[in-house]
């Protein structure tokens, strides 16, 4: 039902899993005895951090944001609005942020520089999409699975107007959805 309303696969279900398996081990060998605290951003993380969890083998700890910069459009407001923070003191631990897509950059800007402010050892970033085009301040992930165009897209976390997060892999939107 869901799937009429997409145009385009852009990344599939397949290429998410094998990414987030290769990752997964990646991460198995920085984090090595480090124990550090994967921090996901709500709400559009969460698929993608549960399916790479499962392939890190070392001890994490998770604990997540959700911070809002999206207003139900699909335009970027610039401003960041913490409304659930983590509940820990971070200072002397390593931090990665989780994250769906990094498209300006706000985002984890402000995060990264709130955490560092904060006195995390390291502060990294991994992304399952990355729209480098977006880009208005300077910031890059550590990991990043996919680079994708600019376009609006949805799926695996990401949503139009909260819908579509359930989609099993990224897509684009027929242009009629926006309009209906
Ligand atoms: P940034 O601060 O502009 O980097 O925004 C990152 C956030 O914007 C992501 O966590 C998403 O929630 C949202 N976002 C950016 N691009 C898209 C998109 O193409 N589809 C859905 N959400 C997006
Ligand atoms: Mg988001």
């Amino acid at each position: 039902m869901l799937e009429q309303d997409i145009k385009k696969v852009l990344v599939s279900h397949e290429e998410i899993t094998a990414a987030a398996e290769k990752l997964g081990q990646q991460l198995t060998k920085d984090y090595q005895e480090k124990n550090p605290i994967f921090v996901g951003i709500l709400k559009g993380s969460v698929p993608f951090m549960a399916e790479l969890i499962k392939h890190i083998d070392t001890h994490i700890e998770l604990d997540f944001m959700l911070v809002s910069s999206y207003h139900g459009g699909t335009a970027s407001s610039g401003v960041i609005n913490i409304i659930k923070d983590i509940n820990q003191d971070i200072a002397g631990r390593d931090v990665l942020f989780i994250e769906d897509i990094i498209d300006t950059g706000q985002t984890l800007k402000n995060l990264r520089d709130l955490f560092k402010e904060r006195k995390a050892a390291s502060v990294k970033i991994a992304t399952l999409l990355d729209k480098p085009e977006g880009r208005v301040v300077e910031i890059d992930a550590d990991y990043t699975c996919f680079t994708i165009p600019n376009e609006f897209v949805v799926g695996y976390g990401l949503d139009y107007d909260e819908k579509y997060r359930n989609l099993p892999y990224v897509g684009i939107l027929k242009e009629e959805v926006y309009t209906k």
